[in-house]
Formats: structure tokens, C-alpha cells, sequence
């Protein structure tokens, strides 16, 4: 059994941990991190299931550490051979938050050190290693005092999903796009409609989460060149992939924009997320959208109006949107924005609102519930 972390952005916490808790594992949940035990099919299975985590982190240890002397001795005591073989490439990079051991090159030197120590003695060896094998990437993460050591299963992060080859000014990352999904009420049998989609992400995620697709099929894992994470192990979570995917669920699901440059990005990242013929694209004004549809679903990642000279033209933009939404009243509407005056200018409280982070961006999400459908007997 390993110690596992998956990361997660400010503000996701309960959702990841609500995916971590779906793939079968109790977990706890502190600032950004959710912890749980799992064995090597639970870092394969967390790489390619997790919608929202950013990456997957295996604990190797955690101490109290005030002095340098301290740091190396703890990390030396910790049993590396176990998961770096001869060969292996292990940067160590470094976070120090209110800690009294601040220099956060220092601690990387002194963890690389300790490491090069322990290996050396378990594989009886003098000089420096030639680090030309699997790579185990090592994270020093300080913060209060306290030593976290962790080697890095994911590569790159979570987010590269693989699908996106083209973006416009300001996408969102695929992480957070799930999320905005999952905190819908949309359910696959129910249209859906992005009016803001710019490179298509949210409806791509609506897409995947629809059809139960690993957000991971379709990339490569740094924890897959690792020994004792064995091919067969990769092989059957990749098979249970396929197994729980829904092919065959129809999905009614849509993403305007009023730049027609980023609605054919947005059909390419699609295309290649293999979801071409799975979601319709078209270059439209948000104030231009009507639907005889109900029940639906909105997501928007509109623009923000933060740039100097946007403000204006942001504010009549809100309020255009405002009229054009404003009939459906059993559609579910879910806005992303960092301005503050949203509600003002669309005309109209929300429902909820859930404060998010968009990178750095204080973002608010605003929720205008629809009314909901009739019971059938
Ligand atoms: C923040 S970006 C959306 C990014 C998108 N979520 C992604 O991941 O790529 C906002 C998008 O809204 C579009 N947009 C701006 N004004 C619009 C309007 N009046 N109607 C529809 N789309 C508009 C822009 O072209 C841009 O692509």
C-alpha cells in the first residue's frame, strides 16, 4: 500500500474527494490535498479517472525538520531504495511556507543529498549515479515545520488531458472546466450549452463526463516507466476504461462563440478528444440564443472585463445575455466571473454563488437554478 496525495486547486477539495471516494478509496482532506492509501492500481487508476485533481503524489514521508542537520538525517532514514531503482533520474525541487528552514534551494540540495546517501549504501555504490533511467520526479515541500517528501506520479499535470492543440487568449484548464460541470445538475440525457466556449474545454469535459471517458485515456503517465507499477497493472486500468465507458449515451450538447477562429479550434480539440461528431460547434453572439428546448443546461466562461477599455463593453454584453437567457425559465444557469457587478448587469440575483480560482483570478460561480422537470408516476 502506498500513501497517495492527490492535489487539488483551492476550492476543489471536496470534489476531488468526492471523485477519490467514487474510485473506491476513504480519503481526508486538508488545504489542497486529498490523502488516501492505495496500492499500484489505485496511482493508474487515479491518473486516468481524476477530473479534477491536478496531480497524483506518492508520500514518502513527513517530519518535523527546524535545522538542516534535521532534514537530512530524516531523509536519509527513509526507505528511497524501495522506490528509485540504480538508474533512476530524481530531480528534488522545493516549497518553504512559514518554515524556519526558508531557502528552498538549500532544502533541495540537502534532500538530494540525504537521497544520494541512502542510495549509495544500498547499492553499494561510491561515486554519483548516472541518472539516465526512469524519472521520479522529488518534491520538498516545507511548510510550518514540517518536512513532506513526495515523488511526483502524474508527469505533466492532470489538466493535459491531451486533446487541447489549440487554445485562444484565456482557456480554462480542463480541471477546472470539469469542475464547473460536476457542480451542475446536468445530466447526460440533458441539452447542453457553452455560448462563451472559446477552445471548447467545457464542452469537451461535459462531453467526457457524459460518456463516463477517463479524462487520461488518451495521454502517457511519468509513473508508467516505473518497475514496481508493473505493464499489467496499466493494462487492466486503461481495460476498465474501456469497460465503463458509455459510447453508446447520446449527448445533446453545444458551444457557441463569437469568433468563428475559435470555433473551428474548438471543433479540432474535439476531433481529437475523439468527440468530433459528439458536440456541435457554431460561431454566434451570445444575445442571438434561443432554443425551444427545456430543461437544459448553460455553463459560461464568459469574458471578465478586467482589462482596461473591456469594461464597457463587458457590462453591455452581460446584460445582453441577461435578456436573451431570461425565458428559460427551466433551464439551469451557471456563470464564471471574476466581476463582482455580474448579477447587477445581467439583471438578476443569482440562485447561489461559489467562490472559485481561476488560475490566480478570484472568480465567482453564479447559479440560477431552472425550474425542475415534472415528476413521472
Ligand atoms: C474566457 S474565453 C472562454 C475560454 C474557454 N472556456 C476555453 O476554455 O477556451 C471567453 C470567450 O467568449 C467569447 N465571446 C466574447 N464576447 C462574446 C459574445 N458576445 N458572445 C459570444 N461569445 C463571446 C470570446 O471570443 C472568447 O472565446
Amino acid at each position: 500500500m502506498f500513501d497517495l496525495i492527490a492535489t487539488s486547486a483551492m476550492g476543489l477539495e471536496a470534489l476531488v474527494a468526492k471523485e477519490v471516494r467514487d474510485l473506491g478509496y476513504e480519503c481526508s482532506v486538508e488545504n489542497g490535498r486529498i490523502s488516501y492509501k492505495g496500492d499500484a492500481s489505485a496511482i493508474a487508476r487515479s491518473n486516468l479517472w481524476l477530473r479534477t485533481a491536478d496531480r497524483i503524489r506518492i508520500k514518502i514521508g513527513e517530519f518535523k525538520a527546524t535545522t538542516f542537520d534535521e532534514l537530512f538525517e530524516k531523509t536519509k532514514a527513509l526507505p528511497w531504495e524501495n522506490f528509485l531503482p540504480e538508474d533512476a533520474e530524481f530531480p528534488v525541487t522545493g516549497k518553504s511556507v512559514k518554515s524556519k528552514l526558508f531557502s528552498v534551494s538549500d532544502c533541495q540540495a540537502i534532500v538530494k543529498k540525504a537521497i544520494v546517501e541512502r542510495m549509495r549504501k544500498h547499492y553499494k555504490k561510491s561515486g554519483w549515479f548516472d541518472e539516465n533511467g526512469p524519472l521520479f520526479k522529488i518534491e520538498v515541500a516545507l511548510h510550518k515545520d514540517v518536512a513532506l517528501l513526495t515523488i511526483d506520479a502524474s508527469g505533466s499535470g492532470l489538466h493535459k488531458r491531451g486533446y487541447r492543440a489549440g487554445q485562444g487568449e484565456a482557456p480554462l484548464k480542463e480541471t477546472l472546466a470539469a469542475a464547473l460541470v460536476m457542480l451542475t445538475n446536468w445530466t447526460p440525457d440533458k441539452p447542453f450549452v457553452d455560448p462563451f466556449c472559446g477552445s471548447g474545454t467545457i464542452p469537451i469535459e461535459a462531453a467526457l463526463i457524459g460518456q463516463n471517458i477517463a479524462p487520461g485515456f488518451n495521454r502517457e503517465f511519468v509513473s508508467e516507466g516505473w518497475h514496481w507499477v508493473p505493464e499489467k497493472v496499466w493494462e487492466e486500468a486503461r481495460m476498465e476504461t474501456e469497460d465503463l465507458a458509455s459510447y453508446d449515451q447520446p449527448l445533446d450538447i453545444t458551444g457557441t462563440d463569437i469568433d468563428h477562429r475559435m470555433v473551428k479550434i474548438a471543433e479540432e480539440n474535439a476531433f481529437e478528444a475523439g468527440l468530433g461528431d459528439l458536440i456541435q460547434f457554431k460561431q454566434m453572439q451570445v444575445r442571438d440564443f434561443t432554443t425551444t428546448k427545456e430543461y437544459g443546461v448553460i455553463v459560461g466562461n464568459p469574458p471578465y472585463g478586467e482589462r482596461l477599455g473591456d469594461k464597457d463593453a463587458v457590462q453591455k454584453m452581460y446584460a445582453e445575455m441577461g435578456a436573451a437567457l431570461a425565458p428559460l425559465d427551466t433551464w439551469s444557469i451557471y456563470i464564471l466571473t471574476s466581476n463582482e457587478q455580474f448579477e447587477q448587469y445581467y439583471g438578476k440575483p443569482a440562485t447561489k454563488k461559489r467562490k472559485l480560482f481561476n488560475g490566480f483570478i478570484r472568480t465567482d460561480y453564479y447559479q440560477y437554478w431552472g425550474k425542475r422537470p415534472p415528476r413521472i408516476k
